[in-house]
């Protein structure tokens, strides 16, 4: 059952299922003989990323951080404001980055340099969902799982005003619910 706030499904569980365990079954293939360290970008991708590491047949190390978007929209303005930083320290590591979303790319862009700048011996970035449209930093996933338009996505871990994130598919908020 479609939650009433949904106008359409997007991506079904059946097609997040089956496109995740695609892409983390070609990342894998990187990693052999390599213990990683995955980097969950909070909380949108809390979802995805579960999903995602159970697919890894490499030993991983998991670890999160939490940013603000702040200044996401602007285009070379904002910095990146860390919430919460790694457990872990990242010097001569091979971290994967897992994200939900790539809008803006100022996220992406400036976690992939924050990270390399402390050391890391390389960054990998895997997004669930991409909206190319509406990049304005030079920056695109290794990975990707789906590419979409600028619709207002919820589920599977992506909010709006923190709700819906648990719902087990990706939907398009109603416009009504957003523009009251
Ligand atoms: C979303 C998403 C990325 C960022 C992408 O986070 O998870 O971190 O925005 O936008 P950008 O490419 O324009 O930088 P959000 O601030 O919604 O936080 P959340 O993951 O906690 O929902």
């Amino acid at each position: 059952m479609m939650h009433r706030d949904c106008e359409r499904i997007l991506f079904s569980e059946e097609q997040l299922r089956a496109r995740v365990a695609e892409v983390a079954r070609e990342v894998d293939k990187l990693y052999v003989g390599k213990t990683p360290l995955c980097v969950g970008i909070l909380k949108g991708s809390i979802i995805f990323y579960a999903d995602f590491i159970r697919h890894l047949t490499s030993p991983v190390e998991l670890d999160f951080m939490a940013v603000s978007s702040y200044g996401s929209g602007a285009v070379s303005s904002g910095k990146l404001k860390i919430k919460k930083d790694l457990d872990r320290n990242v010097k001569g590591r091979d971290v994967i980055i897992v994200e939900d979303i790539i809008d803006s790319g100022f996220t992406l862009a400036n976690l992939k340099q924050l990270l390399l700048e402390r050391g890391a011996n390389s960054v990998l970035i895997v997004t669930l969902l991409n909206k190319k449209a509406r990049r304005n930093y030079d920056i695109s996933p290794d990975f990707n799982c789906f590419d979409i338009e600028n619709e207002f996505v919820v589920g599977y871990g992506l909010d709006y005003n923190e709700r819906y994130r648990s719902l087990p598919y990706i939907g398009i908020l109603k416009l009504s619910v957003y523009e009251k």
